[in-house]
């Protein structure tokens, strides 16, 4: 089984790589593999809304790493978002991303369990633990969940290393998505079947007033 692990930070090896090598630790010692890839680095388009993934099957913009991840995710197992906070919420690139990634593969994502980590010197880690969560919950993504939100504090990785709090709420994520990944193969071991969805997908904007 393996976990895709996204690192949304400018950083390559900072605060929120830090806190994804926690996480990859436990999922590792359980037999789990795990690939973080650097997506918060370099420019990120944000989403066009021209809809052409719905045609392609794909984002239209193919220089950075939206679509190596969406194929990615065909594969693997799970999928665990990373971020540094930034004014309160995601970082730019981040968000950018998941709305590219989300719109043009969703499919990928369904009934694999997700979870997201932030990273902030003091504030604004529960606002952006709400906006990452969304994206799983729009799209039949079980969350994971730790003792605790998923969070650690500091300004550099030696920071986040003497955040000891952070750091086991971390371990026990892992554990918690290796216990939950695990679950979903005995289930499917045992003939356990996806839910059934309904032919047709309701899309109602509005309800209109009894006359
Ligand atoms: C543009 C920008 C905005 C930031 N906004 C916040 C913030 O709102 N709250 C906070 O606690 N830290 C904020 N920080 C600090 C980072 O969240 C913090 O240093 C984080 O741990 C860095 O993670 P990284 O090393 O993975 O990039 C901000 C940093 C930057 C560059």
């Amino acid at each position: 089984m393996k976990v895709l692990m996204l690192n949304g930070s400018p950083h390559e090896k900072g605060c929120t790589y830090t806190a994804l090598c926690e996480v990859a630790g436990e999922l590792n010692k359980a037999g789990i593999e795990t690939e973080i890839l650097h997506v918060g680095g370099g420019a990120v388009h944000g989403c066009m809304g021209c809809g052409g993934c719905g045609k392609l099957g794909r984002c239209v913009y193919g220089d950075d790493l939206v679509n190596a991840a969406a194929e990615k995710m065909k594969e693997a197992d799970g999928l665990i978002v990373g971020s540094p906070v930034h004014y309160a919420a995601a970082s730019g690139a981040i968000t950018s991303f998941l709305d590219r990634l989300f719109y043009s593969a969703g499919k990928y994502m369904a009934y694999k369990p997700g979870a997201c980590v932030v990273s902030a010197r003091r504030a604004g880690t529960t606002a952006t633990l709400d906006q990452l969560n969304k994206y799983f919950m729009i799209s039949q993504m079980p969350v994971v969940s730790s003792q605790y939100w998923n969070m650690v504090h500091g300004s550099c990785p030696e920071d986040v290393r003497k955040d000891e709090e952070g750091l086991q709420i971390m371990r026990t994520l892992g554990r918690n998505m290796a216990w939950m990944l695990k679950c979903f193969e005995a289930g499917r071991n045992a003939g356990v079947c996806l839910p059934e969805r309904e032919s047709e997908r309701k899309r109602t904007n509005f309800i209109p007033a009894k006359q």
